[in-house]
């Protein structure tokens, strides 16, 4: 009568090892596949692959143009005839830095940093320049991405 009972605990003792063990392999390796098949992919396809386009007559000498790429603010520039798109995001603390086209530089409000139309730091705390996006001029548009 005990032996159908000890027999039963260790069946259901089993399964739950192998239960655990399995979740264990798999969690094991979801976190040595996901690694190994990201660093396998294609960069191209790591991105999201996002292009904003802006027509070329909305961004005149010295003016610029706001939008966002992936969830991040944004802008393209005509910097002396130039086309160059940077992330607003302050290098430093993450402020939005603005566009000054008569002084051809971005100003971060929250500590004074400025940034050349490269997008190199002029000045202030921030450790390195601005993120730069990808800029495509064709036709009469600006491809960004
Ligand atoms: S956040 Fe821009 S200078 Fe500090």
């Amino acid at each position: 009568m005990n032996l159908p009972m000890e027999e039963l605990a260790i069946n259901s003792r089993r399964r739950f090892l192998s239960t655990c063990l399995g979740f264990l392999g798999a969690f094991l390796a979801g976190g040595f596949l996901y690694p190994v098949f990201s660093f396998l992919q294609p960069p191209a396809r790591k991105k999201n692959g996002e292009i904003v386009k802006i027509p070329k007559a909305d961004v005149p000498l010295g003016g610029m143009q706001r939008f966002h790429i992936r969830g991040i603010p944004a802008t393209v520039i005509n910097s002396q005839g130039t086309y160059a798109a940077f992330s607003l995001v302050c290098s430093h603390l993450g402020c939005l830095v603005t566009w000054d086209g008569a002084k051809d530089q971005f100003i971060c409000p929250c500590h004074g940093a400025k940034f050349a139309s490269d997008g190199h730091v002029i000045s202030g705390p921030p450790p390195k320049g601005l993120e730069q996006l990808k800029v495509d001029v064709k036709e009469d548009e600006i491809w960004i991405s």
